[in-house]
């Protein structure tokens, strides 16, 4: 094992405000649900979510959701942990265990940032032929893009902000927060 010790931040000073309320994210959760539940032709749909973010939305959408359905997760990283920087690269840690081709596909994301992670993803789905591909997105940072891409489904549209909880995380912490919050990126904290 490594022995790798690790500074935990001052936890409170870094939320600088909540910007999506925990009731929020519910109604918006339950809306889509519902979309989704409503789109369902009798062929399996199939949600995989990209981790580590996408864990705690994909928990709530899928128990909102009221037709037949499965899961899936993949693993892609784009940030060096412990940063707010993008990487600019993306990696494929974790690879699907299914084939996907009798599968409604919906990626189901935290966020769409620089556009880079979602468009390799949909690539790499796309071409495994599935019956449709759409992408689900908590949230979306449209100043922030760097590839074009639009997502099908997106809950929230939010500025050039660092954000943290609902499964979304800075060095791995926060993730546990109900609600979406503003980090604190100010030094000395
Ligand atoms: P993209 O490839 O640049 O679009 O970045 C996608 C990934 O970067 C997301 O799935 C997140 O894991 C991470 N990310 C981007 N913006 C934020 C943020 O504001 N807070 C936490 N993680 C973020």
């Amino acid at each position: 094992m490594n022995n790798v010790t690790k500074t935990i931040p001052e936890f409170n000073s870094k939320i600088k405000r909540v910007i999506i309320t925990e009731d929020e994210i519910k109604a918006a959760v339950a809306k889509v649900g519902k979309e989704i539940s409503d789109g369902y032709d009798g062929r399996p749909i199939l949600l995989v979510s990209i981790l580590k973010g996408a864990f705690v939305f994909m928990a709530d959408i899928l128990r909102a959701i009221t037709v037949p359905c499965e899961v899936g997760f993949m693993c892609a990283k784009s940030y060096y942990s412990n940063s707010t920087v993008s990487a600019g690269a993306v990696k494929i840690t974790m690879d699907l265990d299914q084939d996907i081709s009798n599968y409604h596909v919906i990626i189901v994301e935290d966020i769409v940032d620089t556009g880079r992670t979602l468009r390799d993803v949909v690539n790499l789905l796309k071409a495994r032929n599935p019956l449709s591909l759409r992408v689900l997105t908590l949230l979306d940072k449209p100043s922030r893009r760097k590839v074009e891409f639009t997502a099908d489904i997106s809950l929230f549209t939010i500025p050039d902000y660092f954000v943290i909880g609902y499964g979304l995380d800075c060095g791995e912490f926060y993730r546990n927060l109900p609600y979406i919050a503003e980090y604190n990126e100010e030094k000395g904290e």
